[in-house]
């Protein structure tokens, strides 16, 4: 399969900074493993003085995406404070390399543990990660994925459907054995966050009027759609509202994006969770 890499993710596969291991470093992650395809290791420096990074490098055994994704990540982290460096999201490494392929988002997932194993190492705390492995089964035996990993990707990145645990975990890409049990947890994931949600929206519920209805789509495209689809350089533009007809066109990254499908079908979804059931979703092309 081709996937369509974006021209900062070929420099930093060809031209990665930051390879190799600090001697002696303040903190060490390791995340990964090579029997499962894909292994992370990050050192850092960390300045005691000032809480900041000062150096960071990798070693990966992994596809490009991986390389490209550590390579960026080391580039973010140096001159940070370890809590800057811990608000980075995976999704945020993915954006900073404007974009990577759907199927390749666990890269970037790989990353942002390895930086937070190596902060916790410094710290001397355990890292999240390391916690869900020990406490949660072990579902996807082919790529040694844990339960915890899963549901905490499925809540962090608003996953929706196998496909995208699949692309952001790699749990469910070998034998396909697993499915099932990820469909379940997938399930209670969503039921968990929709109860979440309808606790939290009963005024929105008392919608009566066309202007509350317009006000409150414009407001969920604001708030809880568009900085997701930012964070990977997409967006869209609000282009009508028509009784309950909502007419919008993707643009960026979005914009003729493969999982372009996967995502207005979640901004349906979420404009009719929250606002109302009857709502219908047009998508206008460029
Ligand atoms: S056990 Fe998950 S893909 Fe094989």
């Amino acid at each position: 399969m081709a996937w369509d890499y974006t021209d900062l993710v070929k420099q930093h596969f060809f031209s990665p900074r930051n390879v190799g291991k600090i001697e002696a470093p303040d903190g060490a992650g390791q995340v990964g493993s090579i029997a499962c395809g894909d292994a992370l290791s990050l050192t850092i420096k960390v300045d005691g003085a000032t809480d900041r990074i000062t150096d960071a490098k990798f070693q990966t055994f992994g596809c490009g995406s991986a390389i490209a994704s550590s390579s960026m990540l080391t580039e973010m982290v140096k001159g940070k404070t370890l809590d800057e460096a811990l608000s980075i999201t995976n999704q945020d490494i993915a954006a900073a390399l404007g974009g990577l392929p759907a199927e390749k988002m666990h890269c970037s997932v790989m990353g942002r543990e390895a930086l937070e194993a190596a902060i916790n190492d410094y710290r001397g705390v355990k890292a999240k990660a390391e916690e869900e492995k020990d406490e949660g089964r072990i579902v996807c035996n082919c790529f040694g994925i844990a339960e915890g990993k899963i549901r905490r990707v499925i809540r962090e990145d608003n996953l929706r459907t196998v496909e995208d645990v699949t692309n952001y975990t790699k749990a469910g890409g070998g034998c396909g054995s697993c499915t099932a049990q990820i469909e379940e947890i997938l399930e209670d994931e969503l039921g968990k966050k929709a109860a979440e949600e309808a606790a939290v929206q009963p005024a929105r519920k008392r919608l009566r009027t066309n202007l509350e209805r317009i006000n409150l789509i414009q407001e969920v495209l604001d708030n809880e759609v568009r900085p997701i689809l930012q964070k990977d350089s997409g967006d869209l533009d609000l282009v009508d509202i028509d009784g309950h007809r909502v007419t919008i066109r993707m643009v960026g990254h979005c914009s003729g994006c493969r999982a372009a499908g996967l995502t207005t079908g979640w901004i349906e979804d979420k404009l009719r969770e929250i606002v109302d059931p009857n709502i219908s979703l047009e998508v206008l092309e460029e």
